[in-house]
């Protein structure tokens, strides 16, 4: 199945913001009922920071009027937190963020009856297409070694072990993709 993909910016963030919750709350039920960290309003309160990050962007995949599912992401900025919490020694300069030089995938999640159609690799594709970074990032949970694997077959490697400095954050592999139009 091809879904239709919407793009959406921060300008639009008001605007899709509700489906984008609907969709978590429905995927992460069972994780939302027993981890504190997946919490409706942990994850709302970071989609509103990474929707106003410059450079957000959405894409939302649509099946008819039913949403299949949605991946977003915005580009790190210099200095980024993000690698703060790597706990494996990398030379600085892969760490070194200049603004311009990698994207953050922050979330792709997929509803159910779309899994296992390609959806979810449509989705991954359909973001980067419009990047023109040089190379994306983005955290696995090491709890989730299938996810892991998918991604793996999609070209990211992991680069090495993170854990965000965040309360309740679990342990997760950083993974790296070179993006062809970098
Ligand atoms: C990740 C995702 C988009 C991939 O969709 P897909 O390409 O259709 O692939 P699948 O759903 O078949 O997932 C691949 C494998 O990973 C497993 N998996 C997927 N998400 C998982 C999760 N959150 N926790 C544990 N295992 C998971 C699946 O059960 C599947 O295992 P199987 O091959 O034994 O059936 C989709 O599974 C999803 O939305 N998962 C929940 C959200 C999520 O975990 N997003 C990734 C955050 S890094």
């Amino acid at each position: 199945m091809t879904a239709d993909i919407r793009h959406f910016t921060s300008t639009q963030a008001d605007e899709i913001r509700p489906t984008l919750l609907e969709v978590y709350a429905e995927v992460y039920a069972d994780d939302i009922a027993s981890d504190p960290f997946n919490g409706v309003e942990r994850f709302s309160s970071g989609l509103n920071g990474w929707s106003s990050r410059p450079g957000w962007t959405c894409v939302v995949g649509y099946d008819g009027d039913q949403v299949v599912g949605y991946a977003y992401g915005a580009p790190l900025p210099a200095n980024a937190r993000w690698w703060g919490g790597l706990l494996d020694e990398v030379p600085d300069d892969v760490v070194s963020e200049t603004g311009t030089r990698t994207y953050a995938l922050s979330e792709l999640m997929v509803r159910v009856p779309w899994r296992k159609t390609g959806t979810a690799h449509q989705l991954h594709d359909a973001l980067f297409a419009e990047q023109s970074e040089e190379r994306a990032t983005l955290l696995v949970r090491q709890s989730h070694p299938k996810v892991r694997a998918l991604y793996e077959a999609w070209g990211w490697k992991v680069l090495g072990d993170l854990r965000p400095r965040i309360p309740d954050a679990p342990l997760f592999h950083a993974m790296l993709l070179d993006l062809p139009q970098g």
